[in-house]
């Protein structure tokens, strides 16, 4: 096929053989959140790019070397939104929806773009489940935000596979002072940094902590830590975050060097980490963000959340062998029809069926056909039943139910008397 005609390298079709599992993903994740009083927001595809730019930050990796940026025709630079808490904010803003310390619990799903290098777990179109909390301070909601995911883990039975990796980076002056510090020190051993940790020392001297160089690694042992320069406030915070962590029985690892590709930022940040992805093992993240409304233009709002990769999950469901076995689609009921009348009546009865037992799934026979390929259709359909119109059934006025799945002999059953027996066979394990 040529290039044009091929979907877009990272940019996947979800085929109809995998779309039941990510349906019963985002059925499960959207019916725990309803529990939990979090309710749906759906924001544009598209924003202005200083909608990023100003909340993910100038420097980051997104921003200087991953975003889908166009002018479109009025000259307007757009992009494709890599992430869903810039927009949630500007919605939140633009419809005052935190305002007078109002408090909200919104989530999320959808597709983000990011021009990645593309690999397993790592895509260029890939799809979020989303989770932004909107005036709440405590440690409560963050840990709130936590247990919920490990629940959803826990439904889903990849508990033991995920690991939660905590950390907290401290209010924004805090951090500042620490930066100080850390680039006092890695300052005067630049010569020893990696190149791409050189750069960042002007830019964005915090991610060199999570360097993949061994030597940068090596040299930041003796660095400063952050732990060491949390102000009192974030200090308390965290440990409120702990506490409750502990109540609720959730395992997790304080990870350091935890401090997220998102400049927005402050106190706790998060990880659900996983070994069974390869490199992309990072399957949901999250954090604080208190000062990121005030930073958009908004007043003062404590904000915090989270967002998971719908791909990954399908991976790790899959790679654990967790995928229920009653998801697949099936079908109930399969017509056949022999000849243009019996085709005409078939019609009548399964709209009537339709009414008479709500969500039966019923797939009428379409494009003729003779009895041995109806019969294959039927068969390969999954249906449990076929039910037979031919001429001699028309004239009887009955349906012949043939059972697909078992042994039982083929019933004649009269039109009038069919949606009864069908909700009996139905109804049997
Ligand atoms: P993030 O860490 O950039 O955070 O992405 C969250 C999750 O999205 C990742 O843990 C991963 O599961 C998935 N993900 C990210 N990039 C890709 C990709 N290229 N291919 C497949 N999956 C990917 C955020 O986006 C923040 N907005 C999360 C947040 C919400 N923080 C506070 N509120």
């Amino acid at each position: 096929m040529s290039k044009s005609l091929q979907a877009i390298r990272g940019m996947n079709d979800i085929l109809p053989e995998q779309t039941p599992l990510w349906r019963y993903l985002e059925g499960s994740v959207a019916s725990l959140l309803d529990g939990y009083g979090y309710r749906q927001i759906r924001m544009p595809i598209v924003e202005f790019t200083e909608l990023f730019k100003r909340s993910i930050g100038e420097v980051t990796d997104i921003v200087e070397k991953e975003m889908y940026t166009f002018a479109d025709r009025n000259g307007d630079s757009l992009t494709l939104r890599p992430e869903g808490t810039a927009a949630c904010v500007r919605a939140v803003l633009e419809h005052g929806l935190a305002g007078a310390g109002q408090t909200q619990k919104l989530w999320y799903i959808g597709p983000m773009f990011r021009h990645e290098r593309p690999q397993k777990g790592r895509y260029r179109q890939f799809h979020q489940i989303g989770v932004e909390v909107f005036n709440l301070d405590g440690p409560d909601i963050d840990a709130e935000l936590i247990v919920l995911t490990w629940r959803l883990w826990g439904l889903l039975g990849i508990r033991d596979a995920v690991t939660l990796e905590l950390n907290s980076l401290g209010t924004s002056e805090a951090r500042a002072t620490y930066r100080e510090a850390l680039v006092e020190y890695l300052a005067a051993r630049a010569d020893q940094l990696d190149e791409d940790s050189r750069r960042r020392l002007s830019s964005n001297p915090l991610r060199i902590l999570d360097s993949k160089s061994p030597e940068t690694q090596a040299l930041l042992i003796d660095a400063p830590k952050l732990a060491d320069y949390l102000d009192d406030e974030s200090r308390v915070h965290f440990e409120g975050l702990k506490a409750r962590l502990d109540v609720a029985g959730i395992p997790y690892v304080i990870n350091p060097k935890l401090v997220r590709g998102l400049d927005y930022y402050s106190k706790t940040v998060f990880e659900w980490v996983t070994d069974q992805l390869g490199a992309q093992g990072t399957v949901c993240a999250g954090g604080r963000y208190d000062g990121l409304v005030e930073q958009m233009g908004g007043k003062p709002t404590p904000g915090v959340g989270f967002a998971m990769g719908i791909e990954r999950l399908v991976l790790m469901v899959e790679t654990l062998g967790k995928v229920p076995a009653e998801i697949a689609r099936q079908i109930d009921l399969y017509v056949c029809a022999f000849g243009e009348p019996a085709e005409l009546a078939a019609l009548s009865l399964a709209e009537r069926l339709r009414d008479q037992l709500p969500g039966v799934r019923l797939q009428v026979n379409a494009g003729a056909g003779s009895f041995k390929s109806q019969f294959k259709k039927a068969d390969k359909s999954g249906a449990l039943y076929a039910l037979i119109l031919g001429e001699d059934e028309l004239a009887q006025q009955v349906v012949g139910c043939k059972p697909l799945r078992d042994q039982g002999e083929q019933q004649s059953i009269a039109w009038d008397a069919l949606a009864e027996h069908l909700a009996t066979c139905l109804e049997q394990p």
